[in-house]
């Protein structure tokens, strides 16, 4: 007899091997394919008695599966999402799904949904957010494409997307490229959020706040209003100690990021339409000021910094830095909101800012209780025309001016 499998994945990097494990966990047989045969069989051979088949072709792979045939794509934003498509079209029936859950630029989506609409396929860009350990217990997931092939897939996105209050994270973002887009958006404020830490340690670190002072302070702020995952691991970043020297390890690792292009992105098409979204322009600069390593170290032997005059009582410093990092996030949020919104009346995406708000609460990197509190106000009122005009914003930008 013939394997019918429920789904099936191409591309077993650590985020593929991941997404199999928890679908198959959640009851669905699946079938899986890499390019370099070997990595297929050590990853079925490390998962005996589960419903796994390791396809060594692809030909093997696409007539494992039951049909509408259920494809999800893990692999490198760009060529490798074109090749593999090439690759499937001859092979794919009319009705089939195509997914591409990797952080692909949304006008790409949008391109291959018109190459594979017009063979008759259905395309979904979807945008999965929670790294490794997201993967595997419950990201937070972002589909966008047509209607019917979301409600093909909703029993598995909503069977292993993270879940607040039994809510899954995960709704149908919209059509063509709306998930991919809104991935980015989220990406870019990930950006920005985890800037205004960086600032926020910055400014400790210079009124001569130890690290383990500094876990300190944000493992408080992790109980409060704060409350979100880049804030629990910069606690736990900062409390790191280097087994051989005793030092902390943030000042033993070099300060110079890279970046994969979700935030520039975030910021082009910000610019091209106008919107300010100043805190992810800043992070995405920082990050490109990080990266010229040598000339900063260059510099610095010429040029003198600024001595830094903090002059508040150092409890008091902690205090106002929390509610300038505070006030400084809802203006971040506000930022990329109002871009999703401009883009969404722009492309009549009809993007649910609430909902999606609501399924970044769990799963995802930017996943915090501030969400929640972004959720509630766009319930409220679905129309809101900028979060900051929300009542219970209001009320905390106005509190915190002066921090
Ligand atoms: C996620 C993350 C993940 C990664 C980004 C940003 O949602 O799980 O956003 O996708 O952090 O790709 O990567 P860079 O910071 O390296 O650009």
């Amino acid at each position: 007899m013939t394997v019918q499998n429920d789904f099936g994945l191409i591309g077993l990097g650590v985020m593929g091997q991941n997404l199999v494990l928890n679908i198959e966990g959640r009851g669905f047989s699946v079938s899986v394919f890499n390019r370099t045969d070997a990595v297929t069989r050590e990853f079925v051979a490390a998962h005996p008695g589960k419903r796994l088949l390791g396809a060594a072709t692809l030909d093997e792979f696409i007539q494992s599966l039951s049909r509408p045939r259920k494809v999800m794509l893990m692999l490198k934003a760009g060529a490798a999402v074109d090749a593999l498509i090439e690759q499937l079209l001859p092979r794919l029936e009319a009705g089939d799904i195509v997914i591409d859950g990797g952080n692909s630029l949304y006008t790409d989506t949008e391109r291959r949904d018109a190459r594979l609409t017009a063979h008759g396929l259905r395309f979904i860009g979807a945008g999965v957010s929670g790294g490794e350990e997201g993967a595997r217990k419950g990201p937070s997931i972002m589909p966008g494409g047509p209607a019917s092939a979301w409600d093909l897939m909703r029993p598995i996105f909503e069977a292993i997307a993270a879940r607040v209050d039994g809510q899954p994270c995960v709704i149908h973002i919209g059509p063509g490229g709306a998930g991919h887009y809104v991935k980015t958006v989220h990406n870019g404020i990930e950006y920005g959020d985890m800037q205004l830490i960086c600032e926020a340690y910055a400014m400790l670190r210079a009124a001569g706040f130890s690290t383990d002072e500094m876990a300190d302070i944000f493992e408080g702020w992790n109980e409060g209003e704060l409350q979100s995952y880049l804030i629990l691991i910069t606690a736990k970043a900062l409390r790191q100690r280097d087994p051989e020297t005793g030092e902390p390890v943030v000042d033993l690792i070099l300060d110079k990021a890279g970046q994969k292009g979700t935030g520039q992105w975030t910021l082009v098409n910000a610019a091209e339409n106008a919107v300010v979204v100043s805190t992810i322009n800043a992070a995405v600069e920082a990050r490109v000021l990080s990266s010229m390593k040598a000339a900063r170290l260059a510099a610095s032997m010429r040029l003198q910094g600024p001595t830094p005059a903090l002059d508040s009582h150092r409890a008091e410093l902690a205090e106002r830095l929390h509610d300038a990092l505070y006030a400084a996030k809802i203006v971040s949020y506000t930022q990329g909101l109002d871009l999703m919104r401009t883009m969404s009346e722009k492309q009549g995406w009809a993007l649910d800012l609430g909902g999606i708000a609501s399924i970044w609460r769990g799963g995802c990197i930017i996943r915090a209780r501030f969400l929640g509190r972004i959720t509630d106000a766009y319930r409220a009122d679905p129309e809101l025309p900028n979060l900051m005009r929300a009542p219970f914003f209001e009320g905390v930008l106005n509190r915190s001016q002066q921090a």
